[in-house]
Order: C-alpha cells, then sequence, then structure tokens
C-alpha cells in the first residue's frame, strides 16, 4: 500500500525522502519516485519499479543536492507496474511534479479532454491527469491550480505537488487518502502515515478532507475548501438509460456496482485489500476487540449479514443495532470498540445521531458510505466508499450490494490483521474478483422471474425465510415487496417459523425462501417440508444444480455458486427482480413509493 513523503527545510531532502519511505515499506507497494529541488536548476527526478531498500545505496551515491523534495512508493491501480507509471507524475513541460495516494475515478474523460486541449501522456496511470490539469490551470501560483484543478477531479487522493516554475513551497490537498504535516524546527514534512515523521518531529496535523496545505521553508497555511459537495454523477448515469424504471435500472447495475465497489482494492497475490480510506485507522483497528454496526433500513440489513462474515473471518465480535434504537438504550461500549455506519446517503438522521454520539463518546467511528462527501463521509474518523454510483430509486437495490462487497472486503482486512491466513484471503478475495460475472449469470434469470411475479401477483401476503447469511436477506426480500408493492411481507429465520409463524402458513401465503448450497442446507430443506406439510406454496432460490429441491416447488430460481458468505449478494438479486415486477404489474409508483423518502433526514 503506497506511500508518499515530502520535506522542505534547510537540509538536504533526498536522504530524507529515502529513509521516510523507507519507513512505510511494510505498507507493501510496487515501485518508487522521487523529485528534489534546487533554486531554479533542473529538478532531480529519479523513479524505478522495485523496492527502495534494495536500491538504497545507489541511490545515496547520486549525491542529490536541493532542501525541497517529494517522494513516492507507489501501489498500482491503474496501469502496470513499470518505471514510467511510477510518480512523480508531470506535466507537459516538466515543470509540475505530483505524487499521489488513491484513485482518480474519473481519470479517463479527464485525460480525453486534456489530450484534446494538446497535452501529451507518457503513462497508463489515472494519476498522471493531475500534473497536466495543474499545468492548465496555472497562472504562476501553485496552490490557486491546485485548487481548480482538483474541482474537477472525482475520486480519493493524497497528493503533494512542487514545481519549478513557483518553487520554495510543497502544496499537499487530501480527499479520504490520509495526509500528515510534521511541523520541524525550521522544517515541515508530510507523509501519508505518521511513522515516516516521527524521527523528525512529533508535532503533527492531520489534514482533513478538502483542505489543502502549502508548506514554505519558514511557515504553513493550511486552507480548508468549502468545495460545494462534488455530484459525482454525470448527467447520462442519473438518467434511466432507456430502463422503464430507475429501479430496474439500479437492479440491472448490479455487476458493474460491485466491480465498482472491489476495483482496485483488491490485493490477489497476498489475499489481502487495500482499503485507502482505513489507512489513518490501520493501526487503532489492530487493538479493537469488538465492533458495532449501526444503520437503518436495507442497510441495517447489510449490517446484520457484516457481523456474519466479520464474526466467522475476523474473528471480532460483533453487535449490530438499527441506529434509532442504539442511540437511546445504554449500549455497553469502551475504547476497544469501533463503531461502523452503514449508509447509502450518508445523511440518515438516526444513523448520523447514533455517530455523532459514539464520536463523543470517544470511539472510532468507520462510515461505509455510497454519497461521496456526505455528512457520515465527513464526519466519522475514516470510511470506505462503496461507489455504487447514483442510487435515484427510493428503494435501495445496487447499494445494499455495494454494503455487502465493503463488507466482505472490510472482513478480509480485519481477518488480514488478525488470525486469516493468505490462502482464507486469496479465496474470497479471488471470489470477489469474480462475482460481477456471476451476478451476471444471475440477472439472465429475469424472465423467469417475471413469470413467477406475474403468478404470485395477487396474494396479499408473503412470508420469507433464510437462514445465516440468508436470514438477513429474507428481511431484505419482504422489506424490498413491502415498500413498492405495498404487499404485506415478513421476514424471519428459517428455524424460527415453527416457533409460531408456521400457524399463518397455508395456501394463501406464499413462502420465499433461501436456500442455497451452504452447510445449513439440511436444516433449511426441513423448514420448507414444513411448509408444504400444510400446503403452503414455495418459491425458492437455490444454487445451479441443485436437482432435489425441483421435488418441492416448480417454482425455483438458481443462482450459480459460491463462497457462503458471498452467496447472499447473488441471493438477494432475484427478490429484487420479484419484487420490481410485482410492483409493475401492481401499477405503483415503483420508483417513488407513498410514504417514503431516499433519504429520510428526520428521526
Ligand atoms: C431501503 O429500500 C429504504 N429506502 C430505506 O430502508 C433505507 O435503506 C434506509 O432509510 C437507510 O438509508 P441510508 O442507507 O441512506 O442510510
Ligand atoms: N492510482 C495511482 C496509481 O495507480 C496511485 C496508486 C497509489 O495509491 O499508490 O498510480
Amino acid at each position: 500500500m503506497c506511500g508518499i513523503i515530502g520535506y522542505i527545510g534547510k537540509k538536504d531532502a533526498f536522504p530524507i525522502l529515502i529513509s521516510g519511505l523507507k519507513r512505510m515499506e511494510y505498507r507493501g507497494y510496487d515501485s518508487y519516485g522521487f523529485c528534489v529541488l534546487k533554486d531554479k536548476e533542473t529538478p532531480f527526478l529519479y523513479k524505478k519499479t522495485g523496492k527502495i531498500s534494495e536500491a538504497e545505496e545507489t541511490l545515496l551515491d547520486f549525491k542529490v543536492e536541493g532542501s525541497l523534495g517529494i517522494g513516492h512508493s507507489r501501489w498500482a491501480t491503474h496501469g502496470g507496474v513499470t518505471d514510467a507509471n511510477a510518480h512523480p507524475h508531470f506535466d507537459c513541460h516538466k515543470n509540475i511534479f505530483v505524487v499521489h495516494n488513491g484513485i482518480i475515478e474519473n481519470y479517463k474523460e479527464l485525460k480525453e479532454k486534456l489530450i484534446e486541449e494538446g497535452h501529451t501522456f507518457v503513462s497508463q496511470t489515472d494519476t498522471e491527469v493531475l500534473p497536466h490539469l495543474i499545468e492548465k490551470y496555472f497562472e504562476g501560483n501553485l496552490e490557486e491550480a491546485v485548487r481548480k484543478a482538483l474541482k474537477d477531479v472525482r475520486g480519493t487522493y493524497g497528493i503533494l505537488v512542487t514545481s519549478n516554475a513557483d518553487p520554495d513551497k510543497i502544496v499537499a490537498a487530501r480527499f479520504s487518502s490520509p495526509l500528515i504535516l510534521g511541523l520541524g524546527k525550521d522544517e515541515f514534512l508530510v507523509a501519508s502515515d505518521p511513522a515516516a515523521l516521527i524521527t523528525h518531529t512529533r508535532q503533527i496535523i492531520h489534514l482533513e478532507d478538502n483542505e489543502l496545505a502549502i508548506l514554505k521553508p519558514n511557515k504553513f497555511f493550511i486552507l480548508k475548501e468549502k468545495a460545494p459537495t462534488f455530484i459525482t454523477w454525470d448527467s447520462e448515469e442519473a438518467e434511466k438509460k432507456g430502463y422503464a424504471h430507475f429501479m430496474l435500472k439500479e437492479i440491472m447495475e448490479s455487476p458493474e456496482t460491485i466491480q465498482n465497489a472491489t476495483r482496485g482494492r483488491l490485493i490477489i497475490e497476498d489475499g489481502s485489500v487495500k482499503l485507502g480510506g482505513l489507512d489513518s485507522v490501520s493501526e487503532q483497528l489492530k487493538q479493537i476487540k469488538r465492533l458495532v454496526l449501526v444503520a437503518c433500513g436495507t442497510a441495517n440489513y447489510a449490517a446484520r449479514i457484516g457481523k456474519y462474515m466479520i464474526e466467522e473471518y475476523a474473528g471480532i465480535p460483533v453487535e449490530v443495532d438499527v441506529a434509532s434504537e442504539f442511540r437511546y438504550r445504554s449500549p455497553i461500549l469502551d475504547k476497544t470498540t469501533a463503531a461502523v455506519f452503514v449508509s447509502q446517503s450518508g445523511e440518515t438522521a438516526d444513523t448520523l445521531a447514533a455517530m455523532r454520539e459514539m464520536k463523543k463518546k470517544g470511539l472510532l467511528t468507520i462510515g461505509i458510505t455510497n454519497v461521496v462527501g456526505s455528512s457520515q463521509a465527513r464526519e466519522t474518523d475514516a470510511g470506505v466508499y462503496t461507489r455504487s454510483g447514483p442510487e435515484i430509486a427510493v428503494a435501495s437495490t445496487k447499494a445494499f450490494l455495494g454494503q455487502l462487497s465493503t463488507l466482505a472486503m472490510l472482513t478480509v482486512y480485519l481477518g488480514r490483521q488478525r488470525g486469516m491466513d493468505v490462502t482464507e484471503g486469496k479465496k474470497i478475495v479471488s471470489e470477489l474478483l469474480r462475482l460481477p460475472g456471476l451476478a451476471e449469470k444471475t440477472l439472465e434469470r429475469a424472465p423467469e422471474i417475471e413469470k413467477i411475479a406475474e403468478k404470485y401477483q395477487n396474494f396479499k401476503n408473503f412470508w420469507f425465510m433464510g437462514r445465516k447469511y440468508h436470514f438477513p436477506i429474507a428481511l431484505e426480500g419482504a422489506l424490498k415487496l413491502k415498500e413498492i408493492s405495498y404487499i404485506h411481507a415478513e421476514g424471519s429465520a428459517g428455524g424460527e417459523l415453527k416457533h409460531g409463524p408456521l400457524a399463518l402458513i397455508d395456501e394463501n401465503i406464499p413462502v420465499v425462501a433461501l436456500c442455497p448450497d451452504s452447510p445449513i442446507y439440511d436444516k433449511m430443506i426441513s423448514n420448507l417440508e414444513e411448509v408444504v406439510a400444510r400446503k403452503g406454496k414455495l418459491i425458492i432460490i437455490a444454487t445451479e444444480g441443485d436437482k432435489q429441491i425441483k421435488e418441492l416447488t416448480e417454482d425455483v430460481i438458481y443462482i450459480p455458486k459460491t463462497l457462503d458468505l458471498l452467496t447472499p449478494i447473488l441471493s438477494t438479486i432475484p427478490l429484487y427482480l420479484f419484487a420490481y415486477y410485482i410492483a409493475v404489474l401492481l401499477g405503483r409508483d415503483v420508483d417513488k413509493p407513498r410514504n417514503l423518502a431516499k433519504s429520510v433526514t428526520v428521526e
């Protein structure tokens, strides 16, 4: 995982940059680079694949002079591991030099536009758009040009910028990827990790999101960008793209939603994940003994699945609560507990109130959020964007899949900090890579699902049930049907049916059962038998190849086989389509169901 270091002061910068990057080697990287400025001379620029510690002697033999410099260790996300793709990247005239941690999500469109405007690119990285954008806006003041350039950018960044066209300063800016200033005696440092600073100073300042710092030899400034929350959507994305409803479009976007959540974050070779937004709290997370996951509605069901994932694969006890309850009871919390808030909008009043309460209690707060720059994203100590893109329909669908994908990555992140070995991590991470394709295959079942919806459109009550990872999916399936078709639906754990709800079951209340291949498949079959014995009608979500299940009902929707903890991401899709088709058949206002709001900003 990448690292950034900058120095401005009275000493030679180069040895400081080298030792700073070496102190961050533990984070993992594939290449490195430096830029050192000395008066008006041509800057020293060096970048290479490989490890710094293996080349330290050679590097120090360069005898580089200059008391201002920036350095970077790269963990590639866009563009292969090559010398040219290593940082610093520079503009057309090699006057502006940039190192970057993070991902510029809209780099493709920016790059196309810059090339049209005559800029020449020499790398395949997303980062290289930054020096060219700064060059485009540069009129003599570097920080002004950086400010303007960042307004065009969508994504995450921690960057350092220097230029011999406006020398004697380093401009630093951050959004989601950490940057820390080190205040030394007649010198300033800036790094992505305190480990690179502590041999020079223990006086540090964490840059906040949307802050921009200007470091000069004897003073520094921090500008708080009050840039408007940047709508990360373009008009095209926020349109229906030919679908009858936003909800259908968003269900059909399931594969790319999973892809967007995981892109650049899966480290296959060592079975781990890179969640840049957690870098600043990774040490704290290693010490956490317990998690509390807090959310509302659909996001709460995602949190419940996150509980199963994290407890089973990371070995941390997890408590889940609905935000509106959590803040009014007296949860037992201490500093070894971290609170994770899951929210598509990042503006849900109940969730925000619970989060602010936890911050007051001094707990580490983590946000799993879709909307960039939302209150939750800005106010939690750290977090991970689900990157699901615009979700316009009131009923949350793809955002839920983005949350589950992100919770699966969080599970690996926490697990690999603890007992999860490389093999286990690789298994989950490589399956996450396959998942968009499996979601694509699941969506191909849409015509069958539409037929089943037609068959059941006139029933007035439904029961949903599932076990373990699929109990919260049963709750989510019931919620989706309720909120867009106005049909009464309830969800329960499969094992709970016999403890009362079975009294409801007869031919008038169809049961939607999640019964994929899993260690508790046989238990679920018993629950299905209980339904059939009372003349109940079954609609079953099962794993491809399961012929036996057809003995219980003809209405089976098959999903591809995947790991137990990832199956919910696939099994939810048929439930969304089922609810959607029924609501359309009933002539409901699918995208704007009565009484509901997309973001519940009141308590
Ligand atoms: C889900 O379909 C609903 N629209 C609702 O339950 C929603 O999930 C809940 O209000 C939480 O919203 P959030 O994810 O934006 O916090
Ligand atoms: N996205 C940039 C790249 O691929 C930066 C990666 C990093 O954070 O190191 O070069």
